[in-house]
């Protein structure tokens, strides 16, 4: 459990309701959001709106995954009655709140902006960048104050859409002159960003290189399987290499037991430590993490109705907070407000 956390957080996070979600985002932020909810107020938010911002050509597979995202969260242990899952789109007031932010940054900023450049890169959008993708970190934004979250459990990837929250709310305060917005905090995993099974730099759906949280005993096998280690280490008495061996980055993000672990680095450097022993022990602790996951999943998955209804009551608490959110904001700017009464 996360100890450098301030006593009385708002929590918020986000995922793309692209599709199931994987060990990444287990090790990435899942895996704090469940150890934290007991103690702070925690929103989940479904990101279906800044989904879209990437897969305009593709409504249907982002709505699709609404389900499967929330089929994820309570798997893993995410407890509806004590952290409140939204839908995004199903908020109006962070519409709003991301019309009024857009104001408030430039378009040389987000173009600035890192994790922006990345994913531009990545898609190779070109020129060609929806308009919507290149402003969803001022969404986010909207996203994360609109709650008023003080602390937001992500990958490390995207501490620079945090600072660019953060940089927002300090110029509307200051407009203001008033603290009407916190500022958020990052809070990012010991252990980093886990690597794709192909040891590319992150695990990621549209790679092909993720292991789902309802992975099979048999594709959790062959992705281990298939996991490069040291192509240095080809015998089993040779030494082999640990730093940026992929099973081991694996083992210290899934094997609790650290004695052990530390014990097979130094065997395996000294030599005489085969991979398949390894590859072996990591399928096992893998499996044994995703076969409960799987099977909740799976019961939870045949009460459709149940699942509308945590969605219908997150939405209905998270429409009440964004409102109020976005209210008092207008107030404070002195922005025009209509209210349709004489
Ligand atoms: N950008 C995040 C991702 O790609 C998803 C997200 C949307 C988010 N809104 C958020 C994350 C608010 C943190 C806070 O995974």
């Amino acid at each position: 459990m996360p100890s450098d956390t301030n006593p009385r957080s708002v929590i918020l996070t986000g995922d793309r309701t692209t599709g199931p979600l994987h060990l990444g985002h287990y090790v990435g932020s899942l895996r704090n959001r469940v150890a934290l909810q007991h103690e702070h107020e925690q929103y989940l938010l479904l990101a279906d709106t800044q989904a879209l911002t990437d897969n305009a050509h593709d409504p249907e597979k982002v709505q699709r995954n609404v389900v499967e995202v929330t089929l994820d969260y309570l798997a893993v242990g995410i407890d509806p009655t004590i952290s409140t899952i939204c839908v995004q789109s199903a908020l109006p007031a962070l519409a709003e709140l991301t019309l009024l932010y857009l104001n408030f940054v430039t378009v040389a900023r987000l173009e600035r902006n890192p994790t922006i450049k990345d994913e531009i890169q990545a898609r190779g959008f070109g020129r060609d960048i929806p308009a919507g993708f290149l402003c969803y970190p001022v969404a986010q934004a909207a996203d994360i104050t609109g709650f008023k979250a003080t602390l937001v459990p992500v990958g490390e990837d995207q501490m620079p859409l945090i600072e660019q929250t953060n940089q927002i709310v300090r110029r509307l305060n200051r407009q203001t002159g008033r603290l009407v917005l916190p500022e958020a905090r990052a809070l990012i995993p010991d252990i980093g960003r886990l690597p794709g099974v192909d040891g590319k730099a992150k695990m990621s759906k549209s790679q092909g290189n993720a292991i789902p949280l309802s992975a099979t005993d048999n594709e959790i096998e062959d992705a281990v399987h298939r996991m490069y280690t040291d192509p240095d280490h080809l015998r089993v008495s040779d030494p082999g290499q640990v730093e940026g061996n992929i099973i081991f980055v694996y083992l210290d993000a899934f094997d609790e037991d650290r004695e052990a672990v530390a014990d097979l680095k130094s065997h395996y450097r000294r030599g005489g430590l085969g991979d398949m022993v390894l590859k072996r022990r990591l399928t096992s602790i893998l499996q044994a993490l995703v076969a409960p996951i799987r099977e909740s999943r799976l019961s939870l998955a045949k009460d459709r109705d149940f699942i509308m209804d945590i969605l219908q009551a997150g939405a209905a608490r998270g429409r009440k907070i964004t409102e109020a959110t976005k209210l008092k904001l207008m107030e404070a700017l002195g922005t025009f407000r209509f209210d349709g009464e004489s």
